[in-house]
């Protein structure tokens, strides 16, 4: 299979398109805007595959998508403005990408005859105090973020029902793992707590997330591209839960640092309280996690400590001058 893999230039992306190379022996065409948290670096590896090939390109840009997908049997949308605390500052640029992006994709895929997977999220689902949700829980998105993945998701769905476009949509939890940008949960309080800096706690720190590592995800979209039934959706949920301040502990705990790290600061607007996803329907597929959140996370901090190379260059210009927005203070080091 010839796959375009849009936003493959960044976290989720990256792996995705790693597996797709080495594991499927699949052609993989990467889009990318190359947006701050879009770096060539997370592709490097595979520069030399004569099977890969990189576009810099932006989704909502038809003349773009159409010199990237080529000779492609199906578009993997992860290209997306991922955080929610910068939707919540800024959500125009969330509208750009997650809308009129995907809209550009929907009509590539549709001239063409080709299937479109749109990476997705748990968070359309909104918040869940007890239990998980399934594939056909209402949509309830709270923040900029989750709202236009949400319309994403709803105008891929609008394709398969109109037009009969072969659309299947793919739901993780939260992600975690290497080369995941320092502006989230846990990749920003290993590095502090490799640092020395105070790790920044929303609120209570009881929030709940549904951990799932990357290589897991990427995993279940491969399944979801193959074998998911045109018109559906399917989630895709990590194996463990976790309040944050007890991943904030466990993270102090495996970089040797103590508790005098922490500093509480002023909660989220409208933060979602817990995430939690039944993932049945996908293991129908033959999809399982293996990753358990405890290793995984060893495995995740063991590998920002060898790879320096990859996150000191992040640590400075708009990465510095976004936690400053965001967090009041300057990162020490
Ligand atoms: P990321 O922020 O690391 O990467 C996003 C990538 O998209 C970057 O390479 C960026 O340059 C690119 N991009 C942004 N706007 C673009 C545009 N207009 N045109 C082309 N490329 C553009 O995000 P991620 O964490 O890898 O998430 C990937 C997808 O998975 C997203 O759709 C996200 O909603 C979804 N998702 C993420 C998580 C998570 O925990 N990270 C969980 C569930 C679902
Ligand atoms: P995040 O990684 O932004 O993912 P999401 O909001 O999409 O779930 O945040 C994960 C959780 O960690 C969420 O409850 C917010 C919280 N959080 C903090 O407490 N401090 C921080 O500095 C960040 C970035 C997140």
């Amino acid at each position: 299979m010839r796959i375009l893999v849009c936003g493959g230039a960044g976290f989720i992306g990256s792996h995705f398109a790693r597996q797709r190379l080495r594991d499927h022996g699949d052609d993989v065409v990467v889009l990318d805007k190359l947006t701050y948290a879009g770096r060539e670096e997370n592709l490097q590896d595979l520069r030399e595959d004569g099977r890969f090939a990189f576009v810099r390109g932006a989704i909502e840009d038809p003349e773009a998508v159409a010199d990237a997908v080529g000779e492609c049997d199906a578009i993997v949308n992860f290209a997306a403005e991922t955080h929610v605390d910068r939707s919540i500052s800024g959500p125009e640029e969330f509208l750009r990408t997650q809308m009129n992006g995907t809209y550009v994709l929907l009509e590539a895929a549709r001239e063409r005859g080709l299937r479109h997977l749109q990476v997705s999220t748990d968070e359309v689902y909104g918040s869940i105090p007890e239990g998980s949700f399934t594939e056909t829980s209402p949509l309830d998105p709270s923040s900029p973020y989750s709202a236009t993945k949400t319309g994403a998701d709803l105008l891929v769905s609008s394709y398969h029902h109109t037009f009969g476009l072969e659309t299947v949509i793919c739901r993780g939890s939260n992600s975690y793992g290497p080369y995941q940008y320092p502006e989230k949960l846990i990749p920003l309080m290993i590095l502090n707590a490799l640092h020395g800096d105070p790790l920044p706690v929303y609120g209570d720190g009881m929030n709940v997330r549904n951990w799932i590592h990357v290589e897991d995800f990427a995993r279940a979209i491969g399944h979801v591209l193959e074998r998911g039934s045109p018109g559906q959706a399917y989630n895709a949920g990590g194996p463990d839960e976790c309040p944050n301040i007890d991943v904030v502990h466990r993270i102090l705990d495996l970089c040797g640092r103590d508790e005098s790290l922490i500093e509480y600061v002023p909660d989220r607007l409208g933060h979602d309280r817990r995430y939690s996803l039944s993932s049945e329907k996908v293991r129908t597929l033959g999809w399982e996690p293996l990753m358990r959140f405890a290793s995984g996370l060893e495995q995740t901090i063991e590998w920002y400590r060898e790879n320096a190379w990859w996150w000191e260059p992040v640590r400075s210009g708009e990465y510095r001058a976004y936690y400053e927005r965001q967090y009041g203070r300057a990162l020490k080091s």
